[in-house]
């Protein structure tokens, strides 16, 4: 109720003239509602309005480069100087392990984000060794907490509910190499979806069942996705030596030219070698090429917020990219 009076006081007196200034209004007016105490909204609708960069990155095949990315985007933006948590929804905890923390050590994770009703995703966030860079960490358990969240009502909402008043610049969702109930949440909880694909033979399988769930999902026609910047598809593990694959797959792409990065990721030892030590890149090796490649794909990301209007201010303190 004081919501909306305070809305509809403020609608009148300033009049907005465009889609963009009256966003601006609704968000001011509903973001105290969200994140404050007592009067903590629940409403997901709500919760998609105000979450806007919120990142799922979505591929339903595996080994397409999902885990690397959401580690060294985040560790790249929170050395930026901008607050981000990783949300690791792959019950395998590929992105808890691989930035340092151990599943046994820990008593909650996602798991019981996905499987206590209400519970706030606050609740399991951990420090990584990155300053400004969180983790809501996974475990195998996750898988059998997905198995439990079918028979829940709104099952598609519980993400998006558990992030309510998680107050961070960026929120990166590495989900698991299917398209089942993590996935459909991580899609109703973001607002931008980045999808990894391997230069290979086969990389673009199931692009299009992919397409078509963010559709579902996201209640958009394929007009309004393409037309919108909803999505970009990432090419990861680029090798210039490929010459006819490389071919092959960007006429494939051709589509969906205006939806995909101009970064490429290089393939890179160093990222392969980085995952094993539990670092970000821009810890193991920070002149490799996957460094740069991260970086650039960060600032290329920034660009597309600023182009969004979803560009966060920076928060002090924190150190910049090494
Ligand atoms: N650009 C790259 N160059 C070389 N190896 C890579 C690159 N990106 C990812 N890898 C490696 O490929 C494997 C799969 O990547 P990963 O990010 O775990 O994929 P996904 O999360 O989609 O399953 C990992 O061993 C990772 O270290
Ligand atoms: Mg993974």
């Amino acid at each position: 109720m004081i919501l909306m009076h305070s809305l509809c006081q403020t609608l009148r007196q300033a009049r907005p003239k465009t889609p963009e200034i009256l966003q601006e209004i609704i968000l001011d007016a509903v973001r105290p509602f969200l994140y404050h105490g007592k009067n903590h909204c629940s409403f997901p609708e709500i919760a998609q309005v105000i979450m806007r960069n919120v990142v799922a990155v979505i591929n339903q095949k595996g080994g397409t480069g999902k885990t690397t990315t959401t580690i060294n985007l985040g560790a790249c933006l929170a050395y930026q100087g901008y607050r981000t948590l990783l949300v690791d929804l792959d019950p395998q905890a590929h992105t808890t392990i691989g930035i340092g923390a151990d599943p046994d050590t820990f008593e909650v994770s996602m798991a019981e984000v996905m499987s206590i009703p209400k519970k706030p995703i606050t609740d399991v966030v951990l420090p990584t060794y990155i300053p400004g860079l969180f983790l809501a960490p996974s475990h195998i358990r996750l898988a059998r907490a997905a198995e439990m969240a079918y028979t829940r009502v709104f099952r598609e909402a519980i993400l998006a509910q558990a992030l309510n008043g998680a107050d961070y610049d960026f929120i990166i969702i590495d989900c698991p190499p299917s398209l089942g109930v993590l996935t459909t949440n991580s899609l109703y909880a973001c607002d931008f979806i980045l999808i990894p694909c391997q230069i290979s033979r086969y990389s673009l399988d199931g692009l299009a069942d992919l397409i078509t769930t963010i559709e579902t999902i996201k209640g958009l026609d394929p007009e309004q996705l393409f037309q919108g910047d909803h999505f970009r598809i990432l090419l990861t593990m680029f090798d210039r030596r490929n010459r006819v694959t490389n071919e092959y797959i960007l006429e494939q792409l051709r589509p969906y030219r205006d939806k995909t990065f101009t970064t490429l990721v290089m393939k890179n030892e160093a990222l392969n070698q980085a995952q094993i030590a539990q670092k970000a890149i821009f810890d193991f090796d920070p002149k490799s090429s996957g460094a740069q490649d991260y970086q650039q794909l960060t600032e290329e990301f920034l660009e597309l917020c600023r182009k969004r209007n979803s560009f966060p201010e920076k928060r002090p303190n924190w150190q910049s990219c090494p």
